[in-house]
């Protein structure tokens, strides 16, 4: 069976993105789904390329039992493009990142925003919370939980 494959896009890859990949990951686990899917993350930018995920960013996302283990990666537009089926972006920011490395409408219909599958929360955008308080990564956590659940029942029609 071929495998749908999802890739979570922000800018560093060290705070939203991983984050989603790790919840995502874990929802699939759980439904004993995994094998349907292949799940991987990036950033629009390299600087962060090879670190962990930010140390606040963990912290907050072991509460709720996710360990996120992913290290760091810049989107590689050569290979990502052809490669996976959904590239899942984080915010306006990002999409417009990803938009301008297109060649082919191809590519432009893989890349959707991570808010497009939220059925609670009504925001726009996954913000950023590297600037931010603790507050921020708990936000982020609660809009990826209810993005990453209207994702998996659009993937799954359950
Ligand atoms: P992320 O958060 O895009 O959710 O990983 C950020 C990480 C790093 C930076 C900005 C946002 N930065 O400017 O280095």
């Amino acid at each position: 069976m071929k495998k749908t494959k999802i890739l979570f896009v922000c800018l560093g890859n060290i705070c939203r993105s991983p984050s989603a990949h790790t919840i995502f990951q874990h929802m699939i686990n759980a439904r004993g789904v995994q094998e349907r899917y292949e799940i991987d993350s990036c950033g629009t930018i390299g600087v962060h390329a090879g670190e962990r995920a930010d140390a606040r960013m963990r912290k907050h996302a072991e509460k709720r039992g996710y360990i996120i283990t992913h290290r760091s990666r810049q989107f590689n537009p050569k290979l990502d493009f052809e490669k996976f089926d959904m590239i899942i972006a984080m915010d306006n920011r990002n999409v417009a990142a990803l938009r301008s490395l297109t060649i082919i409408d191809s590519e432009l219909a893989k890349i959707t925003k991570m808010t497009n599958y939220c059925n609670i929360f009504k925001e726009t955008e996954v913000p950023d919370p590297y600037y931010g308080g603790y507050e921020g990564f708990e936000y982020v956590l609660d809009l990826l939980e209810d993005a990453c659940k209207g994702l998996l029942l659009k993937l799954e029609e359950v």
